[in-house]
């Protein structure tokens, strides 16, 4: 493992394990703690398919460490570097046909295919090179989230009162969590008296795993359902949101988990600040704007079920875009590892980017 201390030492989201990845199986909390372990590409792949692993730096880190243990696969039968690069590059394509938006995917493939771009010498050297930039993006990830919370939680208020949507925490990160990484800073400097999580149909990554991870840590946190949210502005009970994001464009307009968007109307409407938490691996400064982020269509069944339970009748049509862009100008904030931009989020992300 790694010589960083670890965030919670209650859960791993994803690490390396010896050759396999080992990944907490998300669709089964709360109710059980089980662990998957993936053993080729191909079972990463599928694991990030069906949300075993989901949350868009989770995501990254899932494919780099698949890529890392497929080479580790590969190499007794690979006769230098090079036929190595070769018979990884089908696994890249193949885990990056997984989930379309989360950016953090591409970017840390993108990352592996250099590595394997630059292949020299034994096959084993080149599995040891791909295996050590895997773990990187781990460590990378981790310190990024931490950063991100120290300099989220110094935008609120003492007693604040922060509602959130999805899961951006330690199950969506290497460990610590964006939006709640900044939960987790605010908490930890007395800052924070509690935490609204929306429930967040029809995955539920709220009511199962924001609240389940915030409870391990004794964070005051209650769940309501999505349409509850805006009620609970128009009452006073919440300070500010805040939320985690899939991409973020040129512009600083941010793809999210479905429901994001209407949460900024809501937030805008009562004047609440509205914050947007990511790391750098989430930007696609490529976009100038939001309109052309692709965005995933889920299977029929997460909404027309839960578990075996059927909620819609059968035959009906139903949509499933799992994840909406909220628009640069409903934003409050942007808050990053290395720093909080501000509007106008162009030019604040290219300096910050150029790190002046
Ligand atoms: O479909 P999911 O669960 O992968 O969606 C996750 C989200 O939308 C998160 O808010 C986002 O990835 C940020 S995670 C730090």
């Amino acid at each position: 493992m790694t010589a960083i201390d670890r965030p919670h030492a209650a859960f791993d989201t994803v690490v390396l394990a010896g050759d396999a990845v080992r990944m907490i199986d998300q669709r089964v909390l709360p109710d059980t703690e089980t662990y998957v372990h993936a053993v080729t590409a191909e079972e990463v792949a599928h694991a990030i398919r069906e949300m075993v692993v989901r949350g868009a730096p989770a995501i990254g880190i899932a494919a780099a460490l698949g890529v890392a243990i497929e080479a580790g696969r590969l190499a007794a039968d690979a006769r230098d570097a090079r036929a190595l690069a070769q018979a990884v590059g089908p696994a890249i394509e193949r885990l990056a046909a997984t989930r379309p938006t989360a950016v953090n995917l591409f970017w840390a493939l993108d990352r592996m295919r250099r590595v394997l771009s630059s292949a020299s010498g034994t096959a084993t050297t080149l599995a040891t090179a791909l295996r050590t930039e895997a773990q990187a993006i781990w460590e990378e990830d981790l310190r990024m989230c931490r950063a991100m919370g120290d300099h989220g939680a110094a935008l609120l208020a003492p007693g604040c009162r922060l509602l959130t949507h999805c899961n951006a925490g330690g199950l969506a990160t290497a460990g610590y969590g964006t939006a709640l990484g900044v939960v987790r800073s605010a908490w930890r400097q007395g800052r924070l008296r509690s935490v609204l999580a929306d429930e967040t149909r029809p995955f539920l990554q709220g009511a199962r795993l924001t609240a389940w991870e915030l409870q391990k840590e004794a964070i005051p946190v209650t769940v309501i359902t999505d349409n509850m949210a805006a009620w609970m502005m128009k009452t006073g009970e919440v300070d500010a949101v805040i939320v985690g994001a899939d991409r973020v464009a040129a512009n600083g307009d941010a793809a999210n988990k479905i429901g994001t968007y209407g949460l900024a109307l809501a937030a805008h409407a009562h004047g609440l600040p509205f914050y947007v938490a990511f790391p750098t691996s989430t930007l696609d400064l490529a976009r100038p704007t939001g309109e052309s982020i692709p965005i995933e269509e889920r299977p029929a069944r997460e909404v027309t079920h839960v578990g075996d339970k059927r909620l819609v009748p059968a035959d009906v049509p139903v949509r499933n875009p799992a994840f909406d862009v909220t628009p640069a100008s409903l934003i409050t904030a942007l808050v990053t590892e290395r720093g909080v931009v501000r509007p106008p989020f162009g030019p604040g992300l290219q300096k910050l980017l150029a790190g002046s």
